[in-house]
């Protein structure tokens, strides 16, 4: 999603802003901006594209000052435009803002400024913020007052970094990411540490409901009613500043390659947590396991690994439905968590109504610095590196494995898990690459894909279905194989293509013969399955294996399929249009 940046200190501001924000790049966004502050007087440039584009046309990085604000917008009100662009500026330029996060009062806060003669320049909710701290500042002519009655006037999720021309920066945070990265000499603002990691590893989080003040003479940390509040500095891991493509085309395919070691990192996750986390579960009243997208997929497996392998139901809820219907969360019971960011807006509300009701949260996350850490009773790191393709592919397999890994402690060690065996096995799987882009060139006609699967495969079959579209753009849909008949056989003709996950267990006859009422249609079958068949158009072996790496092998297939379909298709597979890395707006 969007990043937010503010830097004073004694470098020149804009050049090290645009290093920030390019480092900030993965997390998504479709148009770029930079204001300063020198001698009293605010100055910005912005537009629609990459860091690199706009900085090559616009010259983002010569604008002057020690002191700035900068932005990657991911637009949620307002189309993609130049000037819905951020920063914003108030009126009279004495004051400039970037948001992140939506306004959601803003269309009554604009018409009341309006009248009292201040003009909007942006079709964004965000232009209210510049406006109303310009009014408030009128009045007060002090940064903390206006900041304020500000806050106290918006209503939604932000975090915002405001810049007066008096050489003063504010920045405030409810519901969206904000940290401080402290240097000697320098000082920042940002939505994510790879802001400034290249300056400093000391952080501070600012905590929800909490605005600092940074200039020249002074920076503190306050809450909404304007009471000092303590913080610490945390020293942030620097490992995830060196994030390169290496000999790959893209990240994303250098992530699907990685996997056959970051399976065996998860393996290695610390046992603390995993204990712990165990016994929270093994004694608690209710489970639930929430997540979004693929984090979602991977819960489904949860559900039915916990009642296989441990006996324990689970309850899954989709983290974005789970604040419409908060009932079906019994007081005093456990939320597991997963995400791969920590920074998913529906994940932390989730959690919020979970707390709400005395649940203890353990977390099942990647990034160690993410809000959902400080949230969660117990975190487990993924331990999987960063993830810069916006498509999920390794942390899956990683949230998998630590799911396993807790469900080894929940069977006493009964159940063990080999993670040598899937790291082989997911090798096997990488090395079918050549066929697997000879398959994807079918994929450059095909309007839609339909991916089979039945029990602990269905949600497979969803995460598959995820993958493609994203990467492809073509509709996907997962289908339970039995549902097939209840209506989506409606579906199948010469022009679809049928993915069938077909594994030599319980589901097998029964997903082949699937399978051949689909042909009888006429569509074009890929067999995903340790055992061929004639039905398929095209076989992809899965190795035969133990039950658990078995899982974990038919996505890697899908995974590559997906990214060589993107490059037939000339996407771009690191950056999906529309999409965000991290979705912190709701
Ligand atoms: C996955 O490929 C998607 N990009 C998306 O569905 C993602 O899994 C979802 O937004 C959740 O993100 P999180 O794991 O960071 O919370
Ligand atoms: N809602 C604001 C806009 O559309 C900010 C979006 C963002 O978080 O990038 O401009």
């Amino acid at each position: 999603m969007c990043s937010i940046i503010g830097y004073y200190g004694l470098e020149i501001a804009a050049p090290v802003i645009v290093k920030g924000l390019k480092r900030m790049e993965y997390r998504g966004y479709d148009s770029v901006g930079v204001a300063t502050e020198a001698n009293n007087h605010i100055e910005l440039k912005k537009g629609v594209g990459k860091v690199a584009e706009v900085n090559s046309m616009v010259h983002l990085d010569s604008l002057p000052g020690r002191m700035g604000i900068g932005h990657t917008r991911w637009a949620t009100h307002g189309k993609v435009t130049d000037k819905n662009a951020h920063p914003h500026s108030s009126s009279s330029g004495k004051i400039a803002i970037v948001h992140n996060g939506i306004i959601e009062n803003y269309q009554e806060l604009k018409k009341e400024l309006e009248k009292e003669g201040y003009t909007f320049k942006s079709e964004t909710d965000s232009e209210v913020i510049a406006n109303l701290l310009q009014k408030n500042y009128d009045v007060t002519g002090d940064v903390k007052d206006t900041m304020m009655r500000t806050i106290s006037e918006l209503k939604g999720h932000y975090a915002f970094v405001a810049m007066f021309d008096n050489g003063q920066l504010s920045a405030a945070r409810f519901h969206e990411p904000l940290i401080v990265g402290v240097g000697l000499s320098n000082f920042f603002f940002s939505s994510d540490v790879l802001g400034f990691i290249e300056y400093t590893d000391d952080a501070i989080y600012i905590e929800n409901g909490n605005f600092a003040i940074m200039s020249k003479n002074e920076f503190k940390i306050l809450d909404f009613n304007g009471e000092a509040v303590k913080y610490q500095i945390t020293k942030v891991s620097k490992e995830f500043a060196d994030s390169y493509k290496g000999e790959y085309a893209h990240f994303t395919l250098k992530e699907i390659y990685e996997q056959n070691e970051t399976i065996l990192k998860a393996g290695e996750r610390s046992e603390d947590g995993i204990i712990k986390a165990a016994d929270f579960i093994k004694h608690a009243k209710n489970v639930y396991i929430t997540g979004s997208g693929t984090s979602y997929n991977s819960a489904l497996i949860a559900k039915h690994i916990f009642s296989k392998y441990a006996k324990i139901k689970v309850e899954t809820i989709m983290s974005s439905e789970l604040q419409f219907s908060p009932d079906i969360i019994e007081p005093n019971s456990i939320l597991i968590a997963i995400s791969q960011s920590g920074e998913s807006a529906d994940v932390l509300e989730a959690v919020n109504t979970a707390k709400n009701v005395k649940c203890k949260i353990i977390s099942i996350v990647n990034l160690l610095t993410s809000s959902l850490v400080r949230e969660s009773d117990i975190a487990i790191g993924m331990n999987c590196g960063p993830e810069i393709g916006v498509a999920a592919t390794k942390s899956f397999t990683s949230q998998l494995a630590i799911l396993f890994k807790i469900i080894e402690k929940l069977s006493n060690n009964m159940v063990k898990v080999d993670f040598e065996e899937m790291s082989r096995s997911i090798s096997k799987m990488l090395e079918e690459r050549n066929k697997i882009k000879k398959i994807a060139n079918e994929l450059r006609e095909i309007s839609d894909i339909y991916v089979l699967g039945r029990g602990i495969h269905y949600p497979i079959a969803i995460e598959a279905a995820l993958k493609l579209k994203e990467l492809t753009y073509i509709h996907a849909e997962g289908i339970p194989g039995g549902e097939l008949k209840h209506g989506p056989l409606a579906l199948m003709d010469s022009g679809v293509l049928v993915i069938i996950i077909n594994p030599n267990d319980s589901t097998y006859l029964d997903t082949l013969t699937s399978a051949i009422q689909i042909k009888s249609r006429g569509a074009k079958i890929i067999g995903i399955s340790d055992v061929p068949s004639e039905t398929y158009d095209y076989w992809i072996e899965i190795p035969k294996t133990s039950d658990l790496t078995y899982i974990i092998s038919e996505i890697i297939p899908i995974q590559l399929l997906s990214y060589y379909a993107a490059l037939e298709k000339n996407t771009d597979p690191d950056y999906p249009r529309n999409l965000a890395k991290s979705v912190t707006v709701k």
